[in-house]
């Protein structure tokens, strides 16, 4: 049977397969003993292979903690098929990565310098290592209505100005959910020539190294680490993900892992890693084809009446020098209906569902699965469009975030998070210090974070967005957590 699929190429999902067949008797966990105690209809719904290979840490089968067998051996596969030294990987998503190295290479008022269009995981990370975090503004394409990227002068700027010796730790968004990637080559040059640790978060890279016809990826640029998500665009299972190490991970590294990752890592999740990479290795071919099949599909779409699906054009958003084709955004602005409507419309008519709306654009995630999807989603664009010029459309009625300024920042995250603090009707924040992260969503870009001042624009913003139906994570209506006495 191994020899039949393939398995020796996945040598922890080899070891689990080898396993279910030996009819071991489970005196172990997990409680469901490999189906024998399994609620019936749910055995039958997900099949008798999801419970057989759902195990744990058993004779043959290693253990994530300290890996040494399969584990191991899976990890080096990885790690040379991605072109790290050591890989590790993570059962709690990309944010695992990014939270273990943030606390293994920062540290309690230590500088990271990092976008303000950060994902909340490398916010979250600046509370929990209790870092100073220095923002670096990201413009937005007015034409577009897309976030770009980091502009080089503006790093090269912050990291040369540091006069205390002090090194801070980067991390940078590559690419951002759009697709959209900036100058990573020479910013991990300008910031290791300043002596700092890069940290890329690559969540939505996982697929860049099967082609030169997709962006560079973080480790080709010269990356010390590497998070990438592998359960967004490989086919691993939900949660999955790769931390990469330019250099063997260290101690620190292993031990910050342990802290923010479960003791118990499910080896479906685990397993499911082996096999994207292996697929990943298998399948260059069919990701150079979807590659193009970006291309075509931004030329086709935006043949169509009112629709704009950027391609060169893309380069002109602000600090972009390269973009993931396979994540084809479509601007609907000239059909006179918000994304959001947009997408609305193709999951109720066509059952098309998006990645993400937002108030101009739909994005899409494209895959060797989506190759034979083309028409399907052709047909849905055009009859979007011809539905848009028989009806009126709605008007736009979203507020925009993006010319807000940067607040002042009077206490690190992590001061504000466990400071005491208190909720009040958001008419009653003017001038107080924030004390959590909001971050509208979509697409979840922090407007305020924790020991940020709240000025009377945020509020104003917030107030609109609210009114106009919109929400972020943790939001209690109408009201905004700030630090007691501020
Ligand atoms: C840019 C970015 N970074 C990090 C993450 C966190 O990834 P995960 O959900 O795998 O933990 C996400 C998730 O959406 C993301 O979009």
């Amino acid at each position: 049977m191994v020899g039949d699929i393939g398995l020796e190429k996945m040598p922890l999902l080899a070891a689990l397969a080898s396993h279910a067949g030996e009819g071991y008797i489970s005196f172990h966990t997990p409680g469901h003993k490999q189906g024998a105690g399994a609620f019936p209809e749910w055995y039958k719904l997900l099949g008798d292979m999801v419970f057989q290979l759902d195990l744990t840490e058993l004779p043959g089968l290693d253990n994530l903690q300290d890996p040494q067998g399969v584990i191991a051996e899976a990890q080096a596969r990885a790690a040379s098929y991605f072109g790290a030294a050591e890989t590790f990987f993570l059962i709690n998503g990309t944010t695992a990565g990014i939270l273990a190295v943030m606390l293994a290479v920062s540290g309690p008022g230590k500088k990271v310098v990092l976008p303000r269009v950060s994902h909340q995981s490398v916010i979250n990370g600046l509370i929990l290592s209790g870092a100073k975090p220095v923002y670096l503004p990201v413009e937005y394409s007015p034409d577009l209505g897309l976030p770009g990227q980091v502009a080089t002068c503006r790093l090269e700027k912050v990291l040369t100005g540091e006069d205390n010796g002090e090194k801070p730790l980067l991390v940078l968004l590559h690419p951002n959910y759009y697709g959209l990637a900036g100058d990573l080559g020479q910013q991990v040059k300008t910031a290791q020539r300043e002596g700092c640790v890069v940290l890329v978060d690559e969540a939505h890279g996982a697929h860049f190294i099967t082609s030169e016809l997709f962006p560079v990826t973080a480790l080709r640029a010269g990356a010390d680490f590497a998070a990438q998500g592998a359960h967004k665009v490989l086919g691993a299972f939900t949660q999955a993900a790769f931390l990469h190490c330019r250099e063997k991970g260290g101690q620190r590294i292993r031990a910050a892992l342990r802290m923010v990752q479960s003791s118990s890592p499910s080896y479906l999740l685990m397993a499911s890693l082996d096999v994207a990479r292996c697929q990943c290795e298998q399948e260059e071919e069919q990701w150079e084809a979807v590659a193009h099949l970006g291309h075509r599909l931004r030329l086709q779409i935006s043949r169509i009446p009112g629709l704009l699906a950027p391609g060169s054009e893309l380069l002109e958003v602000p600090g972009v020098c390269e973009y993931d084709p396979s994540r084809l955004i479509v601007n609907v602005r000239g059909l006179g209906i918000t994304g959001f409507e947009a997408a609305d419309w193709l999951y109720r008519q066509k059952k098309i569902l998006v990645e993400m709306a937002d108030l101009d654009n739909i994005v899409l995630i494209l895959s060797p699965a989506s190759l034979e999807k083309a028409d399907l989603l052709m047909d849905g664009f055009s009859s979007l469009s011809a539905a848009c010029s028989t009806s009126s459309g709605k008007s736009c009625s979203f507020p925009d975030f993006r010319g807000l300024p940067l607040p002042q920042q009077l206490l690190t995250p992590r001061e504000a998070f466990f400071a005491d603090s208190s909720l009040v009707p958001l008419d009653s924040a003017l001038g107080k210090i924030a004390a959590e992260v909001i971050s509208p969503y979509p697409p979840g870009v922090p407007v305020l974070c924790p020991g940020e001042r709240i000025d009377g624009e945020l509020l104003e913003f917030l107030h609109d967005w609210e009114r106009a139906g919109g929400s972020w994570p943790g939001r209690k209506k109408g009201l905004i957590k700030i630090v007691a006495g501020s």
